[in-house]
């Protein structure tokens, strides 16, 4: 039987369009970057939910150990019949925690890959059929509207995974801050963040011996080539990901280890030898760092709940 979900289509520019202009720029620029929205397409959604099972990746499992342990507190701070809505929903297997503990009466799941989030809606309507189901397709890096219908009187933002290490601390801010603008005073957001700790173990996360990580951040290249009229080999690059102390930042790169060119339409754009494409930022705060953040975006800090090792926090914070 097919489920009925509410969709919602919010993502205004096509998303070759987007990725063309954003690789013209970025390869343009010194040093060259790229955004990692762009990791997203099919296969990089699949990659990703790979890196997530690798033994070095802990983010996603200590994530869902303090959520496990937490979802009924986090049910009775949230109260009963609230509206779910989940940003980044991915494959959306985390927040069945929360459906579970919180029995909303609505979930909205916002993702910038299409066919991953309706998909993943179309699961979680058949296995929860008391649930109304929305799902809407925006690219939140951009300030966005929330439909409002899906938002309902009482919304619980769900932010899971990190996601905001993503954004520099001042771009973290002014999503935070749109965010404050669709939402109503006192609804909640439950935002998953990760912890800054020893470098070996941060720096392992992103290169996990299966060499998925690697394969995920190759992938941009191959989307490149497969979207665009762009010539480029991935083979000739590597991945290399390492941990900035100074920005507190894990970055990923593409790094060129000889000298080559790459070609998009009619421009062509050089590398030297050892010369890198920035390709993520994945920022790791300390609990009190990302409190005071919060805070000038206008959320108040309600709870946090960690891990015994303080691998991974999430914050229950209020609107103000
Ligand atoms: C989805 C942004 C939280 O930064 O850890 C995982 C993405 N990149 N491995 C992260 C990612 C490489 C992930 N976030």
């Amino acid at each position: 039987m097919a489920t009925a979900i509410h969709f919602h289509d919010q993502h205004q520019q096509a998303h070759s369009d987007s990725l063309r202009e954003e690789s013209l720029q970025g390869l343009a620029r010194t040093p060259k970057a790229i955004s990692p929205k762009f990791f997203y397409d099919r296969r990089g959604s699949e990659l990703f939910e790979q890196i997530c099972r690798q033994p070095e990746y802990y983010p996603t499992r200590t994530e869902e150990l303090i959520l496990r342990r937490a979802a009924h507190e986090i049910a009775e701070i949230a109260g009963h019949s609230a509206n779910l809505v989940e940003l980044g929903s991915g494959a959306s297997r985390k927040v069945r925690l929360l459906l579970e503990a919180m029995h909303p009466s609505s979930y909205l799941g916002v993702d910038i890959s299409r066919d991953f989030l309706l998909s993943s809606a179309r699961r979680l309507a058949a296995d929860y059929p008391w649930l109304e189901v929305h799902a809407a397709c925006a690219d939140f890096s951009q300030p966005m509207s929330l439909p409002e219908e899906a938002l309902g009187e009482q919304p619980l933002a769900f932010f899971p995974g990190s996601s905001i290490g993503n954004f520099d601390p001042q771009q973290a801010r002014d999503f935070l801050r749109n965010l404050h603008a669709q939402l109503p005073h006192g609804a909640g957001l439950l935002i998953g963040v990760d912890l800054v700790k020893d470098t070996a173990i941060l720096e392992a996360a992103y290169n996990d011996e299966a060499g998925v990580t690697a394969a995920f951040n190759l992938n941009l290249l191959e989307r490149l080539r497969g979207e665009l009229d762009c010539d480029v080999d991935p083979a000739r690059f590597v991945h290399r990901a390492f941990f900035n102390a100074a920005q507190s930042r894990i970055e990923m790169h593409l790094l060129s280890p000889e000298a080559q060119e790459v070609r998009i339409e009619d421009e062509h754009f050089a590398f030297a030898a050892g010369e890198s494409l920035h390709t993520e930022n994945s920022y790791k705060y300390s609990l009190d760092g990302f409190v005071a953040l919060a805070a000038q975006a206008g959320f108040k800090a309600m709870a946090v709940w960690t891990d015994r090792r303080q691998l991974f926090s999430v914050h229950y914070l209020q609107r103000d």
